[in-house]
């Protein structure tokens, strides 16, 4: 069924230039983009954005690193798009992403793994709505 994802790309890949590379890598990958924002996340919203991380060991460093420098946030649509994002971006930590993936081209490690996609359709659509009003998809 045709769904939609969240992502971000950033900080790190927003800094070295891969804005533009990343997104045309998923319009080619097939991806609708539905809604789409330049911004700077302060320490506060992105610890809510990952509160669900909040008693993990690397939560503090996330949420420092996210809140380090501009990212783009967008919602993205296509069938199964959860799952073939995921697929398009390649594993958590970047030594482990197949060839090919966006986090094997453009992240350097855990952290800065260049961009974040959602784990299920639930989370999507919580993300997505985190950062963007009715208004702002199209
Ligand atoms: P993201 O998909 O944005 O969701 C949480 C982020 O925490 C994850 O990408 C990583 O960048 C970061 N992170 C750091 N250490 C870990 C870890 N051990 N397991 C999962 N995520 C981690």
């Amino acid at each position: 069924a045709t769904n939609r994802t969240f992502t971000m790309i950033k900080p790190d890949a927003v800094a070295n230039g891969h804005t533009g590379a990343i997104l045309d890598d998923i319009i080619k990958g097939g991806f609708k983009v539905i809604a789409l924002k330049y911004t700077r996340l302060s320490e506060d919203i992105a610890g809510q954005f990952y509160g669900i991380h909040r008693e993990r060991p690397f939560f503090k460093d996330l949420v420092s690193f996210m809140s380090s420098g501009p990212i783009v946030a967008a919602i993205l649509e296509k069938d199964n798009a959860v799952e073939d994002f995921r697929k398009l971006i390649g594993a958590t930590d970047p030594s482990k992403a197949e060839p090919g993936t966006i986090r094997n081209k453009y992240a350097k490690s855990i952290d800065a793994n260049a961009v974040h996609g959602s784990d299920s359709d639930e989370n999507a659509e919580i993300e997505g709505s985190f950062f963007f009003t009715a208004f702002e998809r199209f």
